[in-house]
């Protein structure tokens, strides 16, 4: 069975450090989190990183792990080439270990405005009955909407690297995702998105919907924003 090796490049300075791990103490379904977390407690208490549900819903234990960003708790052993490589997220800062920071990712989705703006201030603020909505305008934004803000789209995203101004996909799918909800009517958002670090600086490379975790594909989001701006032009 032989010893599975681990390499983790931690922090900003990308410090490598290698691991032994049994083969007979793991299983093909064991994922990258418990490995890492199996680590942790039996080899080295000074390993870094986040995690919270290890059910790929809070989006928080993202990481390179092989070339790719993935989230550690959804990668399984049987799926990955060895030796293991993992590090920080790409496009962000890391704050330490395996943690990236994210603060200008999120800055980037606030910037957009990511929710819902009514035509009417004082209904918003105390609705007097429910919003209904047909099936089909429920669907026109229902796929962006599983967005987990994990991160691994910005870390993936090839404009990104080359233009940290880049709003990036997470942020123009969330905008797009409420732009065409039919029950907002935001003015503004648009005209965030309209700009040449909005939109128009995707070049379609599609490794954000590559990377997904939940299939949102915001190289299509990115793609119908676009053309609800043209068509808002015309
Ligand atoms: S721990 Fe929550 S997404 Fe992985």
């Amino acid at each position: 069975m032989g010893k599975l090796v681990v390499k983790v490049l931690e922090g900003k300075e990308k410090r490598e450090k290698q691991y032994e791990v049994m083969r007979e103490e793991l299983d093909p379904y064991t994922t990258v989190l418990e490995l890492l977390l199996k680590i942790r407690e039996e080899q080295d208490p000074s390993l870094v990183l986040r995690y919270s549900c290890r059910m790929a819903l809070c989006g928080s234990c993202g990481m390179i792990i092989n070339g790719r960003p993935r989230l550690a708790c959804l990668t399984k052993m049987k799926d990955l080439d060895e030796p293991i490589r993992i590090e920080p997220l790409k496009n962000v800062g890391t704050i330490r270990g395996l943690v990236p920071d994210l603060s200008s990712f999120f800055s980037k989705y606030r910037k957009v405005r990511p929710f819902l703006v009514a035509k009417d201030e004082e209904e918003q603020e105390s609705p007097k009955s429910p919003y209904r909505q047909t099936d089909e305008e429920v669907k026109r934004y229902l796929q962006f909407n599983y967005c987990i803000q994990c991160g691994l789209c910005y870390s993936a995203c090839p404009v990104v690297s080359s233009n940290p101004n880049f709003l990036g996909p997470a942020a123009i799918n969330v905008a797009y995702r409420y732009t065409a909800d039919s029950r907002d009517s935001d003015k503004l958002r648009v005209l965030l998105l309209d700009t040449p670090n909005g939109v128009w600086s995707c070049r379609v490379a599609g490794s954000c919907s590559v990377v997904c975790p939940k299939g949102v594909d915001p190289s299509l989001s990115i793609q119908l924003a676009k053309s609800l701006i043209l068509r808002r032009k015309i």
